[in-house]
């Protein structure tokens, strides 16, 4: 049993214009197992299960695809989805004005005669989503759907086209604890049923507790797949080791911070749902920011920590009230650059959607917000452009082939990173960082933490909103619990444990 391989990728090496994205990996997956792939950002996971899934079609690679003992040549996805094999990408890819049947049978629509028939469709849609125990009604259109639903209608999507090897890229990055934990049962129970899973995760906590076998990967090569299912030994210490070829004996820098006096006080602040003006989306919160302090928010999905960094901002169009103080200065912000020009920056949980201009470089990307300091004379300083984007990529070890690189071309976490750069260029006073380490991996962390800290003893405050609760108690100064638009609960990082936010956060059940 434990020889029989459903999967066999050899020596698969690809690469790109100056980039060599995997060098001779060897991967090979167990039938019925989940197969856990991790390393750094940039390690090359992506790129190799677009490799398996014949969106770099035979002959764009080198190496042999294996499956069931048949060596494969995928020319495109349809070839790969027919031997039973299903990529959910790390950027989801619905479409999110059609509905959730209508995405799920996309291109593989329920016919009778000539026609799509509804009654089969919604019928069949119903089933496949309490598959995946998905409560919604498969008539409602996808962008009404958080992430974690809609991760579950890519996993209905999979299992109606009989999915054998499902492949999923970071499918909990942007979930919360119950969605994940909900997500990871379904995909234990998928494999129950026999249904072969590779799973790509940052999060290594969630990788201890449902791998079979783990393979890591470090700069395009495999560095060694083992097999905790068989009881050989696996710690996250050494999985980091392994990924990032160092030991790495801490996770989280924590310096003791000075709080200096205020410099972002916010106050009676009530924010309404756009679309329903009877509704608060936030509802009466007051609270500071002092200079030299991490100010950590936690909170449920849906608590509204979004919008309250998106509101403050200037970036949530929606009727407001209550007042910002910027360093004794009250402020008038209709839009994000009233806030950048008064020191106030926002780094985005979205960077597809909101952080980044995809088909620009990285030096145009992160001196996007800062113009107005990088320009002198109205005329953008080209020299001086390229230096700053070099001191904050190099500060944050983004992974490129060079600073003119699309960003598009590169990995999610190294995405992140510019998107990140490009708000640390600002010079902000206040830094509001929602999620900023989604999809980055430990050592990268690490460096973005360290990055936080340099920044506090320069005396910005800073906000990090952060659904890992780990991080949120291991590198802040003192944490405001959100729940349903309100403020719930604040607690000094000293007393302030997991336990003790997740019981404010859920409103102590
Ligand atoms: N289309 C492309 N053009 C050029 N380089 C690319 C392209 N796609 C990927 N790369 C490069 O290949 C390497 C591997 O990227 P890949 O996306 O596979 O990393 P990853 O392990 O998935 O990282 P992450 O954890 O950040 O998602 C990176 O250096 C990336 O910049
Ligand atoms: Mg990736």
């Amino acid at each position: 049993m434990s020889d029989d391989y459903i999967l066999e990728m050899r020596d698969i090496t690809k690469t790109f214009p100056g980039v060599r994205a995997l060098d001779n990996v060897n991967f090979r997956v167990r039938r019925g197992e989940i197969h856990a792939l991790v390393g750094e950002n940039g390690a090359g996971k992506s790129t190799l299960m677009k490799v398996l899934s014949g969106l770099y079609p035979a002959g764009s690679y080198e190496g042999e695809i294996v499956v069931d003992g048949e060596t494969m040549s995928f020319a495109g996805i349809r070839q790969s989805e027919a031997a039973g094999i299903a990529v959910i990408y790390q950027e989801l890819a619905l479409v999110s004005l059609m509905n959730v049947a209508e995405n799920i049978f996309l291109g593989n629509e329920i016919t009778s005669g000539a026609a799509i028939d509804w009654a089969k469709s919604y019928a069949r849609a119903s089933e496949l989503l309490a598959q995946v125990h998905l409560d919604v009604n498969p008539r409602v259109p996808v962008q009404k759907l958080g992430i974690g639903a809609q991760q579950l209608v890519e996993i209905a999507k999979a299992l109606f086209k009989n999915a054998r090897i499902l492949v999923l890229d970071e499918p909990t990055a942007a979930l919360n604890e119950s969605e994940s934990e909900n997500l990871l049962n379904i995909i234990r129970k998928l494999r129950d049923d026999g249904v072969t899973c590779i799973y790509i995760s940052h999060k290594l906590e969630e990788v201890k507790s449902i791998a079979d076998s783990i393979t890591v990967l470090r700069d395009g090569k495999t560095i060694e797949t083992r097999h905790p299912s068989e009881g050989e030994e696996v710690t996250e210490a050494q999985i980091i080791s392994m990924m990032v070829g160092r030991e790495l004996t801490e996770r989280f820098p924590r310096v003791e911070h000075t709080a200096g006096e205020t410099v972002l006080e916010v106050r009676d602040w009530t924010v309404y749902d756009p679309e329903r003006a009877d509704r608060k989306v936030i509802d009466n919160i007051s609270f500071d920011v002092r200079k030299g302090e991490i100010l950590g928010i936690a909170g449920l999905m849906g608590a509204g920590r979004t919008e309250l960094a998106m509101s403050i901002f200037g970036a949530y169009g929606a009727r407001r009230s209550g007042t910002v103080t910027l360093e004794g200065k009250k402020l008038t912000i209709n839009e994000p650059s009233d806030a950048i020009e008064t020191g106030i920056s926002y780094v985005t949980e979205d960077r597809k959607e909101k952080g980044l201009v995809l088909n620009m470089d990285i030096i145009k990307n992160s001196t996007l917000a800062s113009h107005f300091r990088v320009a002198s004379n109205g005329v953008l300083n080209k020299l001086e452009e390229i230096l700053e984007a070099r001191e904050y990529t190099t500060q944050l070890q983004v992974k490129m082939s060079s600073l003119e690189q699309i960003t598009r071309n590169l990995s999610g976490g190294n995405q992140q990173k510019v998107v990140l750069s490009k708000w640390l260029m600002t010079k902000p006073k206040v830094l509001l960082l929602d999620e900023p380490t989604r999809g980055i991996d430990v050592g990268a962390k690490f460096e973005i933490y360290n990055i936080m800290n340099r920044l506090v003893e320069e005396g910005v405050g800073i906000v990090m909103i952060s659904s890992e609760l780990p991080e949120i108690v291991g590198i802040t100064d003192r944490i405001l619990v959100m729940q349903e638009g309100r403020l719930v609960g604040s607690q000094d990082w000293r007393e302030a444990t997991q336990e003790s936010i997740m019981h404010m956060a859920t409103g102590g059940r």
